[in-house]
């Protein structure tokens, strides 16, 4: 053994203490024992688990955690002496995730966690906490996977002030949007498919109610803008009305449907949406399959950059939650949200969302001047018209015909205005479709 071996002892070990034994956390196990080397290598100490909790011991886990100790209470496990940095993939954003995380602050131990959901209802709070405890908080598996987009926002993009950051960030959803397009199948087959494929959320509508990609770009914003993290504040749809015929239309008018999330700071106020809307097919965005994810990001000197890469799953979500403990173990502390949270401010929300082109979809009563009503009623409403397709369907009654119009730019009141007086054309059948076109 070299001299300068011995005189150069390896460092303590990082001990953590982890919170979880599902898909997660078994993956973290499995990272901390195949790359103990590696990972010592590259921290410049060992990291080691030390103790382990989750609901039901007696589970058949596929890992060996016979080297751990076990407790039933993860507030017990946070609290424990043996364990340096609590790492929290259980889920939730009240009950035992909550008070294990604060109970991990409050006894001096360092987080990281999986936990969207907690950190966008209590990020404030627990960042302002650990902070004034001289401990640190990271969340990388927490928003996109194993996107590494924290670290993108919080180092790498620190010199940029940011203009917009914008994504896909739930993989069932894009699944699900992707599959109803390539098998032309209807929204509720698909659904249940990514049910029987364990896809979704055990409360479902975390994914297609938009709640779960809702959160991480409140997490996103609030980096991205120097504001208090504000969930309450985005504007929420899900992908349940999003129809087939409307997915197929759109790919004929050159759009795929997303359910996009967008964070920008307007002249008006902090911006955050997450709706389903048309991108150009041809755009990284529009061309985005299956359950990958998508984070672009917009800074004033870097320009546009493009992160894509798996969102959800053993693997990819263990190495986002790995390269924080390796951060933590090399010695890097970083402020929760990128800067101290007590300098983070509160946002102004933005009342409406900046003016965006819209896809219109109408059945019109095919007959002598039903296409100048709508159109009037659109000029009233200060709309112009970009493109417009008439669609006879076959099968179809004769005096029927789908009308898709593109708009130019419009603001979202306009359009609402336009829609509400196309019920007094006596033309305009059924409910008209209007979804948002962003500009990518
Ligand atoms: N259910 C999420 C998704 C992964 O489908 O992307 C966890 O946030």
């Amino acid at each position: 053994m070299p001299d300068s071996f011995m005189e150069n002892p390896m460092p303590a070990p990082l001990r953590l203490g982890l919170a979880g034994l599902g898909t997660v956390g078994i993956g973290v196990v499995k990272i901390v024992q195949k790359h103990a080397d590696l990972i010592a290598l590259r921290a410049g100490r060992p990291v080691v688990i030390t103790a382990v909790s989750a609901r039901d011991r007696g589970r058949n886990r596929d890992a060996d955690l016979s080297g751990y100790a076990w407790e039933n209470d993860p507030v017990a496990l946070a609290r424990r002496d043996d364990v340096d940095v609590f790492v929290e993939v259980m889920g939730g954003h009240e009950g035992p995730a909550k008070a294990a995380t604060e109970a991990a602050i409050a006894a001096g131990k360092d987080v990281v966690t999986a936990n969207k959901a907690l950190l966008a209802h209590h990020g404030q709070a627990l960042a302002l906490a650990a902070e004034a405890a001289g401990r640190v908080i990271r969340f990388e598996a927490a928003v996109a996977g194993g996107i590494p987009v924290i670290k993108a926002l919080t180092e790498g993009l620190a010199g940029n002030r940011m203009r917009r950051v914008m994504g896909v960030m739930n993989g069932t959803c894009n699944y699900i949007l992707t599959r109803m397009q390539n098998a032309g199948l209807p929204y509720e087959t698909v659904f249940e498919e990514a049910r029987q494929l364990g896809y979704l959320e055990a409360d479902p509508n975390l994914d297609v109610g938009g709640i779960d990609a809702g959160h991480k770009l409140s997490l996103l914003a609030a980096i991205a803008f120097g504001t208090k993290v504000s969930f309450d504040h985005v504007e929420l749809e899900g992908i349940g009305n999003v129809s087939i015929e409307d997915i197929r239309m759109a790919d004929d008018m050159g759009y795929h449907i997303k359910l996009l999330g967008v964070a920008q700071m307007t002249g008006r106020g902090l911006e955050q949406r997450m709706t389903p809307c048309l991108v150009p097919a041809d755009s990284p965005l529009g061309q985005l399959q299956g359950g990958t994810n998508m984070v672009v990001l917009e800074g004033d000197s870097v320009g546009q950059i493009v992160l894509r890469g798996p969102g959800a799953g053993e693997g990819p979500t263990a190495s986002a939650v790995m390269g924080d403990v390796i951060d933590i173990a090399r010695g890097l502390r970083l402020s929760t949200f990128g800067q101290p949270a007590a300098t983070l401010v509160d946002p102004v929300p933005a009342k409406a969302a900046t003016p965006a082109p819209y896809y219109l979809r109408m059945t019109l009563l095919d007959k002598p001047g039903a296409l100048a009503k709508v159109a009037t009623c659109l000029g009233e409403a200060g709309i112009s018209i970009d493109q417009m397709r008439q669609i006879n369907q076959a099968g179809e009654a004769d005096d029927k015909a789908i009308v898709l119009i593109v708009t130019h730019k419009a603001a979202p009141a306009d359009i609402a205005y336009a829609l509400s007086r196309f019920a007094e054309t006596g033309v305009v059948m059924g409910a008209p479709v209007a979804i948002r076109i962003e500009e990518v």
